[in-house]
């Protein structure tokens, strides 16, 4: 039975991990700590709000303190570690946050649990996970095999420089102090609960709304797309099965250039339009409510400066190890991510004008 601390777990993947962890944990405490910026809501934990085992508190991952306290109070023992700053885009206009949160973030958090667990001994078994991503391996060319946990490091954005740094941190507070860490980096994630600023939500909530598509460069970078629901399941198997210091690169095997996966959900809209007379009534500015297509909306944009062209995963360590297999196929995950935004048009909308924030603070707080 583990006692988990969560950061960042309003935020997309580390809320639909504790959906998941609270389904399959049954009865095991798990406390998200989380400071709800932009990119956190307590609207992805909506579903788990009544759950007797969570807690939620609202705070910084820089203050040790804090995160001391958690860890020695409750009696945590395992800290799956999110809370990142996580927007491509946003690192370049904006470097400082990263470096901040990702960087000093996850020190801090890293010395909260040497203090508490190794010098305090306060539990018998601790395990500090820390999510990464496979942007810290740096840019593939098309024929060049996929990131393994030997490819070197190199980082090509503000945000990846800022995800590296923290896996070195990580590694070396295994190295140095034997605090019994594992780390996985893992391929760009979708699903539930995903913030319309990343390419499939955003896609999705433009299409609806009849806005344009915009598509950076030529639409050829290539990324290997991991449905949330496999990341999560992955954590849980290194979680349980992983060894202290080890890294385990997670992916989803189903890598698609930009243009191809646009498109791909412009059909699944124009063919849920056609089956749904419904739809056109609740979004009327959609193209596919004219019975136009909506790949119609498909813009070509300037490119993201210093935009890596492919990413793409390795993850046989993980499946040998760890009995890690990806289930969810892209063209199932895409058409259930589709729907699941049509069913929940409120989350989408609260998050997006901070109603859901604003009204649950006058409510609860
Ligand atoms: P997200 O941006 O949706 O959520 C981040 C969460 O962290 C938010 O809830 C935010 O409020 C919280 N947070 C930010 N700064 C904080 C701070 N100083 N203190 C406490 N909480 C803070 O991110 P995500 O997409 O869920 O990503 C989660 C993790 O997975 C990140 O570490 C990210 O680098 C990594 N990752 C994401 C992807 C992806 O495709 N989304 C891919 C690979 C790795
Ligand atoms: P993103 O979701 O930002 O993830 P990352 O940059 O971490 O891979 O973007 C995924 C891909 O989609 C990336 O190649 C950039 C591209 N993209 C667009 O073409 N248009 C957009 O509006 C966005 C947000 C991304």
């Amino acid at each position: 039975m583990a006692r988990v601390l969560v950061s960042g777990g309003a935020g997309f993947i580390g809320a639909n991990f504790v959906h998941h962890w609270l389904a399959t944990h049954a009865d095991e405490p798990v406390v998200v700590l989380d400071a709800l910026t932009y990119a956190g809501n307590l609207a992805n934990l909506e579903p788990v709000r009544e759950r007797a085992e969570l807690c939620f508190v609202r705070g910084d991952i820089r203050d040790t303190a804090l995160v001391e306290r958690l860890l020695r109070e409750q009696r945590l023992d395992t800290i799956v570690h999110f809370a990142a700053e996580s927007h491509v885009d946003r690192s370049i206009h904006g470097p400082d946050a990263f470096i901040e949160t990702n960087v000093q973030g996850t020190h801090a958090m890293l010395k909260a649990a040497r203090t508490v667990w190794l010098e305090e001994r306060t539990v018998p078994v601790h395990r500090f996970h820390h999510v990464s991503t496979d942007e810290v391996y740096g840019s593939l060319d098309p024929h060049d095999p996929p990131f393994s946990e030997r490819t070197p490091y190199a980082p090509n954005s503000p945000y990846s420089a800022s995800k590296a740094a923290s896996d070195h941190l990580v590694r070396a507070y295994h190295h140095t102090y034997g605090l019994a860490t594992t780390i996985s980096n893992c391929s760009n994630n979708y699903g539930p609960f995903h913030f319309p600023e990343k390419l499939i939500p955003l896609m999705i909530v433009n299409l609806l709304h009849g806005r344009e598509l915009p598509i950076y460069g030529d639409g050829r970078n290539v990324r290997d797309w991991l449905h949330v629901s496999d990341h999560c399941r992955g954590i849980e198997c290194i979680l349980e099965r992983g060894r202290p210091g080890e890294v385990y690169n997670i992916g989803g095997g189903a890598e698609s250039e930009n243009l191809q996966l646009v498109e791909t959900l412009c059909a699944v809209a124009d063919g849920a339009f056609a089956a749904d007379a419904h739809l056109a009534g609740r979004f009327p500015d959609a193209p596919a409510a004219r019975g136009e297509k909506s790949a119609s909306l498909i813009r070509f944009v300037k490119d993201r400066p210093g935009h890596d062209r492919r990413y793409a995963i390795d993850c046989s360590k993980a499946e040998r190890e760890l009995g890690y297999r990806a289930e969810v196929t892209l063209a199932r995950g895409l058409g259930e991510t589709f729907a699941w935004y049509l069913a929940n048009e409120w989350w989408w909308r609260s998050v997006m004008d901070g109603s859901y924030q604003r009204w649950i603070e006058t409510h609860y707080r």
